[in-house]
């Protein structure tokens, strides 16, 4: 524990120690912040504006109402709700896929997927910015397993990983979708066809790109033409599905059913709360019954990022809703973000160990619910704070 404290001190005289922020009440475009009353959030995946939406809250007391509070068990112990194979379902229409399974989060689905999904002989290869919870999964994979790196979005280096390894008995490539703290995505259509040449399974992470690119929202592969021609895909339902939390594995059935037998996660750990379900099931519900959503959402983008450049700031280009400017040290990372905040601006920022060091960042994410009045003040708390700071 000292050692933990000395840790913890050295963090804080570094001006990068993490410090719990309350909010008092639902996540939506203004929240209110203990000590720092109404704040403007451009720092949440609540993409759609829907973690505070009338409907999702309503399903997910009705969830709780019908279901109680879970089953006080794993699935294949005490029985699987109907709340959850509804929920599966809907996302398996959603995306195309024969099937999906839910998990309490993205992690878990990750983690829960990839050990059992590459097994002895295998060669898995991933993205190097891929998220945490990719990284973490891959470790989690057995010693038979051959794990590969390839540099971020580099095509030349994952093509000749595939040569390589050719004789190995399975290769499964495993992405994100839309890369969570550079905002970029991946490039699919070289990333489908680098598969298909090679005979290798392609696993795509959309926490990011779901409710968010494609013309109904569902996804990357969406967005580049390619529904379908993904062979797994992850995601969360805790960004623009409604924001509480969970995740879900959406591809054959196949698969669904082996994860069913063996996916850890599922065998030895309860299910999603049926509430959350029942939310995340009407948030799907809403973004398709409402496609303006969609457009606001990247109207929003579009303004927020085109006023950014008018500001001289840089952000790094992309086409989702996560809008990264690199700062440079932690420090000052988390400096810009308490500036912001003192203006009642809510944007975090991101340093070592979450982004390599010298590329701290902040993140701002747009967010359909926001009107141009909200926008145009974040942007103008970010042109003082620019003067002030010496962007
Ligand atoms: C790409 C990606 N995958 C997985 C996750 C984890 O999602 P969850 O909060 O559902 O565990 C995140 C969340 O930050 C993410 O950005």
């Amino acid at each position: 524990m000292r050692r933990l404290q000395g840790e913890n001190d050295e963090l804080r005289r570094s001006g990068a120690f993490k410090q719990a922020l309350h909010l008092e009440g639902p996540m939506a475009p203004r929240i209110r912040m203990e000590g720092h009353g109404e704040v403007l959030v451009l720092s949440s995946n609540n993409y759609l504006g829907l973690a505070n939406h009338p409907e999702v809250i309503a399903a997910g007391v009705a969830g709780l109402r019908a279901f109680g509070a879970g089953t006080a068990s794993v699935r294949f112990i005490c029985g699987t709700l109907t709340a959850h194979r509804d929920l599966e379902q809907g996302l398996a229409r959603f995306l195309g896929t024969e099937a999906a399974l839910s998990y309490v989060s993205c992690w878990n689905a990750n983690t829960g997927l990839l050990p059992v999904l590459a097994g002895d002989g295998d060669t898995l290869i991933s993205d190097e910015l891929n998220h945490a919870s990719i990284i973490d999964a891959c470790r989690l994979t057995g010693k038979g397993v051959e794990r590969r790196v390839y540099r971020h979005g580099d095509m030349q280096q994952l093509a000749e990983i595939l040569k390589e390894s050719a004789q190995r008995r399975a290769r499964i490539v495993v992405t994100d979708g839309v890369f969570s703290m550079e905002g970029d995505l991946a490039p699919l259509p070289d990333l489908v066809t680098l598969c298909q040449k090679h005979d290798a399974l392609l696993v795509v992470d959309d926490s990011h790109g779901l409710g968010v690119l494609g013309k109904r929202g569902a996804g990357t592969a969406e967005h580049f033409g390619l529904a379908g021609k993904i062979d797994v895909i992850t995601g969360t339902l805790g960004k623009a599905l409604g924001g509480a939390a969970g995740g879900f594995v959406a591809g054959p059935s196949a698969l669904v059913d082996h994860l069913f037998q063996k996916s850890r996660p599922l065998l030895f750990s309860n299910a999603l709360p049926a509430t959350v379900a029942a939310s995340a099931l009407k948030a799907l519900e809403v973004l398709e019954r409402d496609p303006g959503l969609l457009a606001r959402l990247r109207e929003n983008t579009r303004y927020f990022r085109e006023k950014l450049l008018v500001l001289g700031f840089a952000p790094l280009p992309g086409e989702s809703a996560i809008i990264p400017i690199l700062i440079g040290a932690t420090a000052k990372a988390m400096a810009v973000s308490q500036a912001l905040l003192k203006r009642r601006v809510f944007v975090t920022g991101f340093g070592y160990p979450v982004v390599p060091e010298g590329k701290a960042r902040i993140r701002i994410q747009m967010c359909a619910a926001f009107t141009r009045a909200d926008l145009d003040e974040a942007l103008a708390a970010l042109k003082e704070v620019k003067a002030e700071l010496g962007l």
